[in-house]
C-alpha cells in the first residue's frame, strides 16, 4: 500500500481548502449574482445559506474524507461497505468538468486584464462606455479569449504534472492575505471617494419584497459554489488530515471565504452606481467595475496589476483543486497513469471551455431556453448539481452511515457533544428538507 500523502500541518490543509474556496466565485461570481438578484436581499439570504447550510455541509464533506482517508469514489463504499452511494462520486466528476469549462474561461479573462492593466496604463481616462466596449471587444475577439483560456488550462495541468500543488498552496499563505489586504484597501477607498450612497443602499439594505424563489435558489447555489462544496474536493482534502478541530477548520474556511466575497461587493457596488454601470450586467460586471475603480485611483496601475494577478492566482488554487481531484479519480478508479489522466482532463476541459467561450456575446453555436452554453454550465452546476451533491453527502452521513460511527468520529474530530446534537439534526433533517423545498419552490411545484 502506498502511504497516503498528508498535509505537513493543519495549516497546510487549511491553506489548501481556503485556496480552493477563495477564487473567482468570490470576486467575479458573487457580485454579479448579487447584482442580478436584488443586492441586499440576496446578501441577506446568502449569509443565511452559508450559516445554516454551507457551514454544516462543509464540515460534513471534510469529515467524510477524514473518516474514510480516501478520495470521493471509494470513500462512500469504504464507510458503508456497499456501492449504493458511489453515484455521488460520479456526479462529482461530471460537475467538475462542467464547472471547470466555464471557470477556465473567466480565469482566462483575469490574465487578459493583467495585460490590459499594463497596456492601457490602468484604464486611465476610460469612461464607462469605453470599459464596456473594451470587454465586448475582447470577449468577441476570435483569438484572445481562447488563447488565455488554453494558457490557463496548461498552467493548471503543469502545476498538477509537476506535483507542485503543495508549493502553490504554501504560496497562497502569502497571496490570500495580500488579496484580503487589497480588498480592504479598495473597500475603504470606495467609501472615502464615493459620494453616492445608492451603491451601499442597494447592497446593504434588504428589500424583502425582492426575495423570490429564484433569489433563494441562487443564494443556496452560490454559497455551495463559493465554499467548494458538493464535488468531493473538500472530501479529498479532508482525507489528507488526521488532526485538528473540524468545527474550527470549518469556521475558518467559511468566514474567510464569506468575508472576501462580502468585500468584493463593498468595492463593486458603490463603483457601479457612481459610474452608471448596470448592476445586473451579468458575468462581465467585475471586469467592467474593477477597471473603473483603477481608472481613477492614484497608483491605479500598481493596484490594477496586483489585483488581477492575485485574482488569477486565487483562480489557479481553485482550478488545481478541481483538476487534481479529477486526475486522482481517473487514476484511482480506472487505473489510468497520472500523466495520461492529466492530458485527458486538459483536453476535455479545453473542448468544453472553447464551446463556453464561444457562446459569450452572441457568438453562440447553440442556445437552449435562451441561455448560452456558458450560462448553462454556470447556473446548472451552482444551482442544481452542487446542492444535490452536498445534499447526497448529508443524506449519506446522516442516514447511510452508522449513527455511532458518525457520532464517535465527530467527537474525535473535536466537535463538542452539545454542538453535535444540533449539527446532526441539521444534517439529517433541516438541511435536506430546506434544499428540497427550495428546489420544488423554484419549479413552482410548491408555493411558499
Ligand atoms: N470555490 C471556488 C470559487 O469560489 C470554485 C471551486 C473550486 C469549486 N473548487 C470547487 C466550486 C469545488 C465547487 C466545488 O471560486
Amino acid at each position: 500500500m502506498k502511504e497516503r500523502s498528508q498535509f505537513s500541518s493543519k495549516f497546510g490543509m487549511l491553506a489548501a481548502a481556503v485556496g480552493s474556496a477563495v477564487g473567482l466565485g468570490n470576486i467575479w461570481k458573487f457580485p454579479y449574482v448579487a447584482g442580478q438578484n436584488g443586492g441586499g436581499a440576496f446578501l441577506l439570504v446568502y449569509l443565511l445559506c452559508v450559516l445554516i447550510m454551507g457551514f454544516p455541509a462543509l464540515i460534513t464533506e471534510l469529515s467524510i474524507g477524514r473518516m474514510a482517508q480516501t478520495g470521493p469514489i471509494s470513500a462512500f463504499k469504504k464507510l458503508t461497505g456497499n456501492n449504493r452511494w458511489t453515484f455521488i462520486g460520479v456526479l462529482g466528476i461530471i460537475t467538475s468538468f462542467l464547472v471547470l469549462s466555464f471557470y477556465f474561461v473567466v480565469a482566462g479573462w483575469s490574465l487578459e486584464y493583467i495585460y490590459q492593466s499594463i497596456s492601457t496604463m490602468s484604464f486611465k481616462g476610460m469612461t464607462t462606455a469605453d470599459l464596456n466596449n473594451a470587454f465586448d471587444q475582447f470577449s468577441t475577439n476570435t483569438m484572445r479569449p481562447y488563447i488565455w483560456l488554453v494558457t490557463f488550462i496548461v498552467m493548471s495541468g503543469l502545476v498538477i504534472y509537476m506535483g507542485v500543488q503543495k508549493g502553490i498552496e504554501k504560496g497562497s499563505k502569502v497571496m490570500m492575505p495580500m488579496l484580503f489586504a487589497i480588498m480592504v484597501y479598495l473597500a475603504v477607498h470606495a467609501l472615502l471617494t464615493n459620494s453616492s450612497p445608492e451603491g451601499y443602499e442597494f447592497y446593504l439594505l434588504a428589500d424583502f419584497s425582492k426575495i423570490t424563489p429564484t433569489v433563494v435558489l441562487q443564494a443556496l447555489g452560490q454559497s455551495f459554489f463559493s465554499l467548494s462544496i458538493g464535488i468531493g474536493v473538500l472530501l479529498t482534502y479532508g482525507s489528507y488530515v488526521k488532526e485538528g478541530n473540524i468545527v474550527i477548520t470549518g469556521l475558518q474556511i467559511s468566514i474567510l471565504d464569506t468575508l472576501i466575497a462580502f468585500m468584493a461587493g463593498l468595492v463593486i457596488f458603490p463603483t457601479v452606481f457612481s459610474f452608471g454601470i448596470e448592476a445586473n450586467a451579468g458575468p462581465e460586471l467585475a471586469f467592467v467595475a474593477m477597471p473603473a475603480v483603477f481608472s481613477q485611483m492614484t497608483g491605479g496601475m500598481v493596484f490594477a496589476i496586483l489585483f488581477f494577478l492575485l485574482l488569477a492566482l486565487a483562480a489557479l488554487t481553485s482550478t488545481i483543486s478541481l483538476y487534481e481531484v479529477m486526475v486522482a479519480m481517473l487514476n484511482d478508479t480506472f487505473g489510468l497513469k497520472r500523466g495520461l489522466a492529466n492530458l485527458i482532463v486538459g483536453v476535455v476541459v479545453a473542448i468544453l471551455g472553447i464551446i463556453c467561450c464561444n457562446s459569450i456575446n452572441g457568438h453562440s453555436i447553440f442556445t437552449l431556453c435562451g441561455m448560452t452554453c456558458f450560462d448553462w454550465c454556470d447556473t446548472i452546476t451552482s444551482n442544481y448539481f452542487l446542492p444535490i451533491g452536498g445534499l447526497s453527502m448529508m443524506l449519506f452521513f446522516g442516514w447511510g452511515c452508522s449513527r455511532k460511527k458518525v457520532h464517535d468520529a465527530m467527537i474525535e474530530f473535536g466537535m463538542k457533544e452539545w454542538f453535535y446534537k444540533i449539527y446532526i439534526v441539521f444534517v439529517r433533517f433541516v438541511i435536506p428538507i430546506l434544499i428540497v423545498l427550495i428546489m420544488l419552490n423554484q419549479f413552482g411545484v410548491l408555493k411558499i
